[in-house]
């Protein structure tokens, strides 16, 4: 089944900061864009095979737009230097309906937003909703420098400044992120969320285990994660067309399966959007994705084909 997509088309184009691209995407007729939920994202079809994931940083309570940032890393396989080049104001382009794999606890009684770097996007967003519904949160964004930093405009002139603290390598020692204070009072109700480099991410994810915050109150989004295929051969049965494979070290389940005619839907290849996931009937994954939380990693019954291999000699997946 083919996935429904928007046609939209970029209003605004602005350069922030170093390197970071902020688009509003549009409907072409000034309609109303389907709804979304703090922390969710879409997929923007740069061109044929080329499909990437961006939070959508903008105000939930505003169907006018979507508003997307952008880095370029020129070390990312082509992503987002293809929207850089390929996205001015009035191209139109393709992007999937808004999905969240990262949504706020309806429950929290206060909310810790922890952004590093691009990570801050899906923090804004989060920030809008939490101030409307009067919750209590914070927002920290970390970056390298002040001159390189995108959306320091738009976070101090918004309704929440008050409570978006800045935290800047290059700068006093002060003004630095001091998890040991802001992670202080870990509760059932006390919600962190963190979205950044993986480095940066580690960090805030073990401080906050340190500090008594139970997996389950930390809420993270990868955006970029290293994918290691290495590690033993094994087979995968395709149980529904009985058709078998075997998968090379330093190959992908996807491309193994490609190989013999099975193509399964994929986006990011990284293990981050869920796309490619498959019901396991048979054998022990051995996960290597950030998509499943570690309870469904330890159930063993899903796995990301993408970047995931398996601890047995033998998969099989209900495809
Ligand atoms: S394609 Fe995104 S998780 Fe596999």
């Amino acid at each position: 089944m083919s996935e429904q997509l928007l046609n939209v088309v970029v209003r605004k184009r602005v350069e922030q900061g170093e390197g970071v691209v902020v688009f509003d995407l549009v409907d072409p007729l000034g309609k109303s864009l389907p709804v979304f939920e703090a922390g969710a994202h879409v997929d923007i079809h740069l061109k044929p095979g080329l499909v990437r994931q961006y939070s959508l940083c903008g105000n939930p309570a505003d169907a006018s737009a979507y508003r997307l940032g952008v880095l370029k890393d020129p070390a990312s396989r082509g992503g987002s230097v293809a929207v850089h080049e390929l996205l001015f104001e009035g191209s139109q382009v393709a992007i999937s309906i808004p999905r969240n794999h990262f949504p706020l606890a309806g429950d929290a009684s206060r909310s810790i937003l922890i952004g590093g770097g691009i990570g801050i996007t899906p923090m804004i967003a989060m920030a809008h909703t939490l101030q409307a519904a009067g919750s209590d949160f914070a927002l920290h964004y970390c970056s390298r420098s002040r001159s390189r930093t995108a959306f320091l405009d738009e976070l101090a002139s918004a309704s929440f400044s008050e409570r978006v603290f800045t935290h800047f390598d290059d700068e006093a020692a002060a003004q630095k992120l001091d998890l040991t204070t802001v992670l202080a009072t870990p509760h059932a109700d006390v919600h962190i969320y963190v979205c950044g480099p993986a480095g940066f991410m580690g960090w805030v994810i073990s401080e906050a285990l340190k500090a008594g915050y139970a997996e389950a109150n930390i809420h993270r989004e990868y955006f970029q994660v290293e994918v290691d295929t290495s590690g033993d051969s094994f087979e995968v049965v395709a149980a529904r067309t009985g058709k078998t494979v075997r998968v090379a070290e330093g190959q992908s389940i996807v491309d193994a399966l490609a190989a013999v005619g099975i193509n399964i839907e994929i986006s990011c290849e990284q293990g981050v959007c869920g796309t490619c996931l498959c019901n396991v009937l048979e054998g022990e994954p051995d996960h290597r994705d950030v998509y499943l939380t570690e309870d469904e990693k330890a159930a063993n019954d899903q796995i990301l084909v993408c970047c995931s291999r398996a601890k047995t000699a033998k998969l099989v997946l209900d495809i």
